[in-house]
């Protein structure tokens, strides 16, 4: 069972796609379902329109009672996925943090977008006391390989204080046209390939890490 809360302090940066996509590969290993935390219903609406045939996670909107909710559907699903509101101070966003096994941050390669994290790493110290579990880990996200911004974003990432995960995600256009289709990247076929192939490396990184640790923990005790 885990916890993703996918969270930041600005819109735009790409939560909402990271949760869908997120939620639809790890569909593929375990049940999961997706928690909208966002007054804005983004993923919500994302449901809607897709197609009820299509395998995609279910979405709960749930941007009041989010305790409630989550502790409910953790007792019945392998993986809940929280899309938060873009404010590290909205009560959700704290809600789900205190809840949450991994906190994932998508990042622009924008020094506004850089800017607006500066104060996660001392909210998630915060957090911790409470939730000792809580892993945090930035997401590079619409990364453009060949602009000078992105050729940047490590070094000035590196001033966060916090974790980066060594896969990033790069900007393609066929997120855009599978949001706009309610369907995710896993559902496009060839043209969604590259990037299902960069969500499955995330979750590689982020699960088979833990599992591998688990293993680790349970042989040191024997
Ligand atoms: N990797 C990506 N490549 C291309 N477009 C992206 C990518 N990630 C997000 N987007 C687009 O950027 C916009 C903002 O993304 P969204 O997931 O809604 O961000 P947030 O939830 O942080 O506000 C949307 O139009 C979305 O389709
Ligand atoms: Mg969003």
């Amino acid at each position: 069972m885990s916890i993703v809360a996918v969270v930041g302090n600005k819109g735009g940066t790409g939560k909402t796609t990271l949760s869908l996509n997120l939620a639809a590969g790890l569909g593929r290993r375990g049940s999961v379902v997706i928690v909208d935390a966002d007054p804005q219903q983004s993923a919500y609406q994302w449901r809607l329109i897709g197609d009820e045939n299509m395998a995609l996670p279910a979405v709960v909107a749930a941007a009041f009672g989010l305790e409630k909710t989550v502790r409910a559907l953790r007792d019945v699903h392998d993986h809940v996925v929280i899309d938060c509101p873009p404010s590290i101070k909205a009560p959700q966003t704290e809600h789900a943090l205190r809840l949450a096994d991994h906190a994932l941050i998508p990042l622009q390669p924008s020094p506004m977008d850089l800017w607006a994290t500066s104060h996660l790493a001392r909210i998630i110290e915060q957090i911790r006391p409470e939730n000792p579990r809580l892993r945090a880990l930035i997401v590079m996200s619409q990364m453009e390989p060949r602009t000078t911004l992105s050729r940047l974003m490590p070094d000035a990432v590196a001033e966060l204080d916090l974790p980066v995960a060594r896969t990033s995600l790069q900007r393609r256009s066929i997120h855009r046209l599978c949001v706009l289709e309610g369907r995710s990247v896993f559902q496009a076929g060839r043209r969604g390939a590259a990037a299902a192939a960069e969500i499955n490396d995330l979750i590689a990184e982020i699960f088979d890490h833990d599992n591998a640790s688990q293993e680790h923990a349970s042989q040191e005790h024997l």
